[in-house]
C-alpha cells in the first residue's frame, strides 16, 4: 500500500480505499488544535491582505521583537522561519555533509532534511516496552560520533516528552562532544506543564537548537509561521541559509498578534487537559493502549488483539474517522494508530466506534 507519508490528506486515503469524494470523514489524522484558529484571526487576515502588495521587512523586525518579548530573550536570539518545515531545513543545513543521530520513532522530516543536506543518519529508538521511554545511556554513547542529534519534545507520535533530567545530562554531554542538540518542540505549547518549553535553557547551552511551530497550536497549516531559538552565533549562521523573503508578509504580520493571544493558548490548554483525562479512561476501560501523552495526540492500539491494527484502520474507516496510520514512522511500522484529541462530540464518536470494534 502507498500510504501518505503526513497526516491530514483524507481525499488521498479515500482514494487509497475507494471511497467516493463524498464520503465523511471525521480527521484524526492532523494534530492542529480541534478548537479551530482564534476568532479574531479571519477578520485580521482580510485586514492585512493589502500589505501583499509591498515586500515584507526582509529583516523580519517587528516579528522578531515580538517574538524575542514573548520568549523573555533578545531578538539576536530568535529567527522566524516559513513553519517548522523550514526551520528544521536551515538547521539541517547547518550541519551539512555530517552525521546526525535522530531520536525515532518521529517526524519524518528531520531524516528527509538530512538526507537532502547529505547528513548521514543513525537511528535510535524509544523504548516501546517500556512506554516509549528515552534512551539515554544508548544516546550518551553515541553522542561522540555525531554532530547533531535530532529530537521531538513532546513527540510526534508518541506525545510523550523526554525528562528535563535526562535531557540535562545529554546536553552535559553534548557539549563535551561538541554535538549540537536539536529539540523541536512544535507542540511544546499543548503541554500542560509549563516547564515544557526549553527556551531558558538557551543561555546555558549553547549546543541547544529549538524548534517552534505556530501552525498546530493557531490551525494555521497554509499559513506557515515558525520560528527557531538558538544561541546568537548559530542564529545569526542560520539567518545566512535563509531564502530571502522566505516569510511571507500575512505571516510576519500575524506572527506577533498569534503570540499576544496568551489566552487563547492557555484556554485550549486547560480544554485538552480535561479531555485528554476523559478520553484515557474511556480507552483503558474498552482495553487499548494509549501512550503517556501530554498533548493533542497519542499512539493507541488494541491491547486484546495485537497485529490488528490495519484492520482496526479500515473498520474506523467504515466508521467515519480518519486515523493516521503509522506505517512510515520507523519503529512503529503500523502496529500503533496515531489519533488526534478532537471535539469532545468527535471524541465520542471515535470511543463509539473502539466499543463496536470491541463488540464484533
Ligand atoms: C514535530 C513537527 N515539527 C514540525 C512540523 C512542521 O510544522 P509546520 O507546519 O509549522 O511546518 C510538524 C508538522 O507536522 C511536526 O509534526
Amino acid at each position: 500500500m502507498n500510504w501518505p507519508d503526513h497526516g491530514g490528506q483524507p481525499n488521498t486515503i479515500k482514494q487509497l480505499f475507494n471511497l467516493s469524494n463524498e464520503t465523511e470523514l471525521i480527521d484524526f489524522s492532523a494534530n492542529l488544535n480541534p478548537l479551530g484558529p482564534p476568532r479574531w484571526l479571519g477578520e485580521r487576515l482580510a485586514d492585512l491582505l493589502q500589505s501583499t502588495a509591498k515586500y515584507p521587512d526582509p529583516n523580519y523586525g517587528e516579528a522578531h521583537r515580538a517574538i524575542a518579548f514573548h520568549e523573555r530573550l533578545n531578538e539576536r536570539q530568535v529567527l522566524i522561519t516559513n513553519g517548522g518545515a523550514e526551520a528544521i531545513y536551515l538547521v539541517a543545513k547547518h550541519v551539512e555533509g555530517k552525521r546526525a543521530l535522530i531520536v525515532q520513532p518521529t517526524f519524518s522530516e528531520y531524516e528527509r532534511a538530512c538526507r537532502h543536506y547529505h547528513i548521514e543518519t543513525e537511528d535510535i529508538f524509544l523504548d516501546e516496552d517500556n512506554n516509549f521511554s528515552f534512551p539515554l545511556e544508548q544516546i550518551l554513547n553515541q553522542l561522540n560520533n555525531v554532530h547533531a542529534l535530532f529530537l521531538c519534545r513532546p513527540n510526534n507520535p508518541t506525545g510523550t516528552a523526554v525528562q528535563e533530567d535526562s535531557l540535562r545530562v545529554v546536553l552535559d554531554v553534548a557539549l563535551r562532544t561538541e554535538t549540537i542538540v536539536v529539540v523541536d518542540e512544535a507542540f511544546a505549547d499543548f503541554a500542560a506543564d509549563p516547564e515544557t518549553p526549553l527556551t531558558g535553557w538557551i543561555a546555558r547551552y549553547p549546543n541547544l537548537i529549538l524548534l517552534r511551530s505556530l501552525t498546530k497550536m493557531y490551525t494555521i497549516p497554509g499559513v506557515r509561521i515558525g520560528y527557531i531559538i538558538a544561541g546568537e552565533t548559530v542564529i545569526s549562521s542560520l539567518r545566512t541559509y535563509q531564502i530571502p523573503w522566505s516569510v511571507n508578509a500575512l505571516a510576519a504580520s500575524l506572527a506577533p498578534l498569534l503570540l499576544n493571544d496568551v489566552a487563547f493558548a492557555a484556554r485550549t490548554r486547560a480544554w485538552l487537559k480535561d479531555e485528554l483525562l476523559s478520553m484515557g479512561h474511556e480507552l483503558q476501560k474498552l482495553g487499548f493502549y494509549q501512550s503517556a501523552t501530554h498533548v493533542n495526540f497519542y499512539v493507541l492500539k488494541d491491547r486484546l488483539k495485537t497485529g490488528s491494527t490495519d484492520m482496526l484502520y479500515k473498520f474506523l474507516l467504515n466508521e467515519g474517522i480518519l486515523a493516521r496510520h503509522t506505517h512510515t514512522f520507523k519503529g512503529l511500522d503500523g502496529r500503533y494508530l496515531r489519533l488526534a484529541v478532537r471535539s469532545s462530540a468527535e471524541n465520542r464518536r471515535l470511543i463509539d466506534g473502539l466499543y463496536k470494534w470491541r463488540q464484533q
